[in-house]
């Protein structure tokens, strides 16, 4: 924190999404929320937590090693590896409790059975294109290879929707429909895997008949809609939200210019604010010259280009812009009492400023954000999920909840 950037964390809005979501379902449908990439850069543990609260019953993580940190942390939840498995992962997944992705490649795994014994989730390609059995053929040598293992149990069958966020959804049918058919041969062959799962958060938000056993939410537990082209069936909360505090206030001349490169030269005598966070905390330097931030209750525009560490703002149409003053760079406006002097008076790192952040915090989140990561993301050509993933590890992250 004594830098000056950080990132705030609101759980409360990550345990209503979910439970928003899961109040839409029938009462037998599981939620599994994927906590992958430390929990969309939220942080997957405290995520985690936060979506059981909410109703989750699994989470999903990319790798083994995403899986253990769950479990070194305490969290017993079942939990999906998505990625593909290898036997040494498979083995490494067994130990601690973790299912795993099946595969065609699977067939190879060595005849030493695993011990202790895994669940395994058999994965079909319908459409996606990236893992998974795709043919009748592979999908019953797949599932004939389980029956035939007494150290695989069989947990579940799933795909996944390539384009449920699209506007119209006739690819995401025909993956549906590809995907009931591989689900009849999976039964013809006398395989009944307990969870069958195909919905990601669009699929989730949109249709209500694809939710089977369960659905497997993502961006949508962290506030955001998949995309703009449909409207949420559920109000969502953005739970990230990027705070820094300005360390300097500088007027320059008109043609002076800012940061490296001199992508910016001042039409007018221009007052110039610095803040600390740059493309290495996550804050990508494509939006130099391009984006907005927040100060004192204005927008303001990024000038110049954006440094690892720093990067700077046009303040001049700002009254009393000063050093320690909070500039919000993404998510809910920062209280107006948010100062570098309030919280050296509370004492950078206690938990009294702890808590003045979080009680602070809470009064501004009642109101829409001022600055959301789909308009940045929009700017990009990317999309939220991206930005929320690099935010990097060495942004101190506040916990509300
Ligand atoms: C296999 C799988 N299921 C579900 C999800 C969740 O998707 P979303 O974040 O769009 O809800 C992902 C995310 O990438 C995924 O890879």
């Amino acid at each position: 924190m004594y830098r000056g950037t950080f990132a705030v964390v609101d759980l409360d809005a990550i345990r209503e999404n979910v439970a928003a979501i899961r109040a839409r379902l029938a009462p037998t449908t599981r939620v599994l929320v994927t906590v992958k990439a430390n929990g969309y850069g939220h942080g997957a543990v405290e995520v985690a937590r936060a979506a059981v609260q909410g109703g989750a019953s699994y989470l999903a993580v990319a790798s083994v090693e995403e899986g253990i940190a769950l479990r070194e942390a305490g969290i017993q939840t079942p939990v999906l590896v998505l990625g593909a498995s290898t036997y040494e992962s498979a083995m490494a997944a067994a130990k601690f409790q973790l299912d795993v992705t099946l595969t065609e490649d699977c067939l190879d795994w060595p005849d030493v059975p695993l011990s202790p014994p895994i669940k395994g989730h058999l994965k079909i390609d319908t459409g996606m294109t990236r893992l998974g059995v795709r043919t009748n053929e592979e999908c019953v040598r797949l599932a004939q290879w389980i029956l035939a293992r007494s150290d695989v149990e069989c947990q579940g069958a799933f795909t996944h929707l390539a384009c449920a966020d699209a506007e119209t959804l006739h690819h995401a049918e025909q993956q549906i429909r590809r995907f009931q058919e591989m689900l009849g041969i999976l039964s013809n062959v006398g395989l009944h895997p307990k969870l069958v799962h195909a919905a990601n958060s669009a699929a989730a938000l949109r249709r209500l008949d694809w939710q089977f056993d369960m659905v497997r939410i993502g961006i949508s537990a962290y506030g955001y809609a998949p995309s703009d082209a449909f409207v949420p069936s559920v109000s969502l909360k953005p739970a990230l939200n990027l705070y820094s505090f300005v360390t300097r206030v500088h007027t320059i001349q008109t043609g002076e210019s800012v940061g490296y490169g001199a992508t910016f030269t001042a039409p007018r005598v221009t007052k110039v604010a610095t803040v600390p966070v740059g493309y290495a905390d996550g804050y990508p330097r494509r939006l130099s010259n391009q984006s907005f931030v927040w100060v004192k209750g204005q927008r303001v525009p990024v000038i110049g280009n954006v440094c690892m560490d720093q990067l700077m703002i046009d303040v001049t149409d700002v009254d009393e812009v000063s050093t320690g003053d909070c500039v919000t760079l993404y998510g809910h406006r920062a209280p107006s009492d948010w100062t570098r002097q309030n919280l050296s008076h509370y004492g950078i790192g206690t938990d009294e400023a702890l808590e003045w952040l979080r009680t602070t915090f809470r009064e501004s989140a009642r109101e829409e954000p001022v600055l959301s990561l789909d308009e940045l993301a929009n700017r990009l050509g990317t999309i939220s999920y991206e930005l929320m993933c690099a935010l990097s590890p060495r942004v101190p992250r506040i916990y509300v909840k």
